[in-house]
């Protein structure tokens, strides 16, 4: 493992029961990279990050995160990674801040108000930190986990599904948040079931299908799999999502090419 690395996954294997889940799963994720795991429901995804998180243990195979094996070194690959989970793990109860100030309490951390409005900003949910979670909208909340999970900075976070169920404006705060993160130099593993997700996002994409990695490439590298394109004429129709982000426009936090797309196109009227 090279220093570039900062997980490499070999032969891995897990089954429950008769389920054979993963079959023998190799994988390398370089330092600073953005790497979607992509793969149908109940393809092992969670399983894979349930593993590098030292939360389940591989009936074989390897798993090196930061430099530290999973299952020989656990604390030191806990030190090094923080998981967000595919079910936001947030207190209702508390306010945002309160959230924060805990996790930082937890991690031991000095100074845990000021992390947790320097986290606040990050995820542009400063002016709702003082309020309970419980009135938060399914996009805050996955963006305030997120914040959690950071605290401290690891130099490794695995996302499990970080947009299922939230609309396309929250997905795309919560796709440029992670965009800030690798550019940061954080190493952001990443399932997803969407296509466009790990289109947009990652730098390598993997498939797993049936317990092994079918492809892993860069998207380019992805798409030279299919034979030459044909140049054809096609009507380009804007899909539902375009509509939707040009009549109701991006939150202000959202990442800044579709922004820009929406406010261009700014229509006069939403009645078609
Ligand atoms: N603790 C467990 N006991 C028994 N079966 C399990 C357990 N955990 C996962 N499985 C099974 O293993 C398979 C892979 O599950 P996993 O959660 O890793 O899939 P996934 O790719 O994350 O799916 P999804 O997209 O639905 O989140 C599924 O068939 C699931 O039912
Ligand atoms: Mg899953």
């Amino acid at each position: 493992m090279t220093t570039t690395t900062a997980v490499r996954i070999t032969g891995l294997m897990k089954s429950f029961g008769d389920l054979e889940v993963l079959r023998g799963v190799d994988l390398d994720i370089g330092r600073g990279s953005i790497f979607a795991l992509l793969g149908s429901n109940g393809a092992g995804k969670t399983t894979v990050v349930r593993i590098l998180s030292t939360l389940l243990a591989a009936d074989a195979g390897s798993a090196v995160v930061n430099g530290f094996d999973v299952a020989a070194q656990a604390a030191d690959v806990r030190e090094s990674i923080s998981l967000t989970g595919q079910f936001a793990a947030v207190d209702e109860i508390l306010t945002g801040r309160e959230n924060l100030v805990l996790i930082a309490k937890l991690r031991h951390l000095e100074h845990p108000g000021r992390i947790a409005d320097e986290q606040l900003d990050r995820f542009s949910l400063r002016e709702a930190g003082s309020r309970r979670v419980a009135t938060y909208s399914g996009g805050m909340r996955r963006r305030l986990d997120i914040a959690m999970s950071l605290i401290g900075d690891p130099p490794v976070i695995f996302l499990d599904e970080p947009t299922t169920g939230l609309d396309p404006q929250a997905r795309l705060e919560v796709w440029q948040s992670v965009r800030e993160l690798a550019h940061g130099g954080t190493t952001v593993l990443l399932t997803t079931q969407y296509l466009d997700e790990a289109e947009q996002l990652a730098d390598r994409i993997a498939i797993l299908h049936e317990g092994r990695i079918l492809v892993n490439g860069t998207l380019a590298e992805l798409k030279a799999l299919m034979p030459p394109a044909e140049v054809t004429y096609v009507e380009k129709q804007p899909s539902l999502e375009d509509i939707f982000l040009a009549v109701v426009g991006p939150r202000a936090a959202a990442g800044s090419a579709l922004n820009h797309t929406a406010a261009t196109r700014s229509p006069q009227t939403t009645e078609v």
